[in-house]
């Protein structure tokens, strides 16, 4: 039997037509999609009468509105591989909008007339309390940003008794952490040769580290685009501070001090499992916590 001929385009035509003038598709399908199409959206944008001003920075901390402010000054100020190793995501950064748009989620309910003239958001944190839940979480090579690096993130937790996870990674060693915090401070790391895990964790366990948080993703290498492309604008000759290798790498770390990394291939490994945190377990008195904010990629960012 011939089929009757079709006119593909007409058709798709006349259905994205229909589609486009449905009530239901405008209400419930893709109201931002609908609305593109036919009129502008009905509410304005509601920073359109003063948005972030990226010509008229903040001179003063105290200044700022909110924590977003500091970005534009530090894209100013830093070198523009060390502002992109800061914010990038991966992959069209997916995550760090999900991110973003995750916090629209929540809401903070208030509850009327009660009396908040002394509130308390002391909190215990595997046996230590806090002033608050507000936990810094561990961030490597500090120094990229600001001289003073990770001692200034110690201190500047002090005075609010917040949580610090110093990052094995940090260019402040543990000890000088904890001098600078005035409290113990937890110690991150990652998947690295078992030698080297060993004296990092005996170390940060003398230095009076309760906790060694174990980073169990961030193994494989990831696409950084904002990184990478911001690097490729850096006119700088990055080899000369960072160079190539292990040692390179440790020699702005104190925290590996006098640890033998070996070479390169050995200082990573990309296997964990279960075992490993029962290893971990086994060798030091600390508590072992798990983090993974490379899910997705870099950083809950990732
Ligand atoms: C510059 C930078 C360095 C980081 N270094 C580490 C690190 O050394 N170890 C680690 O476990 N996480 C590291 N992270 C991940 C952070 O601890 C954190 O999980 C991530 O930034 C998500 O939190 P945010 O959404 O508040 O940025 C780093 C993140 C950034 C931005």
């Amino acid at each position: 039997m011939e089929l009757p001929h079709i006119d593909r385009i007409a058709s798709r035509r006349s259905f994205l037509q229909f589609l486009a003038a449905s009530p239901l598709f405008a209400d419930v399908g893709a109201p931002a999609f609908a609305q593109n199409l036919s009129a502008p959206s009905r509410l304005p944008d509601p920073m359109a009468w003063a948005p972030r001003d990226l010509d008229n920075l903040i001179s003063d901390p105290k200044e700022a509105l909110d924590v977003f402010d500091f970005e534009p000054v530090a894209k100013k100020n830093l070198p523009p591989a060390h502002f992109g190793y800061m914010v990038t995501g991966i992959d069209d950064e997916v995550t760090l909008r999900a991110n973003r748009e995750g916090f629209l989620k929540f809401q903070l309910r208030p509850r009327r007339l009660l009396d908040v003239g002394t509130i308390d958001l002391t909190t215990e944190i595997l046996g230590a309390t806090y002033d608050s839940p507000i936990v810094i979480a561990p961030t490597g090579s500090n120094r990229a940003f600001h001289p003073d690096g990770e001692l200034a993130v110690a201190k500047a937790a002090r005075p609010g008794n917040h949580l610090q996870i110093l990052s094995s990674g940090a260019t402040t060693s543990i000890e000088e952490a904890i001098a600078a915090r005035g409290a113990p401070v937890w110690f991150q790391l990652y998947a690295r040769r078992w030698q080297v895990t060993e004296a990092l964790l005996r170390r940060a366990e003398r230095a009076g580290s309760p906790v060694a948080v174990v980073t169990i993703d961030g193994g494989a290498s990831t696409n950084w685009e904002t990184f990478v492309r911001l690097r490729r604008t850096d006119t700088r000759q990055c080899d000369s501070c960072h160079g190539r290798s292990p040692q390179d790498y440790v020699a702005r770390r104190p925290n590996f001090d006098g640890i033998d990394v070996g070479d390169r291939a050995s200082l990573n490994i990309a296997k964990q499992t279960w075992d490993s945190i029962k290893n971990l377990r086994d060798m030091v008195g600390m508590k072992i916590a798990e983090r993974h904010p490379y899910a997705r990629g870099r950083n809950t960012r990732g």
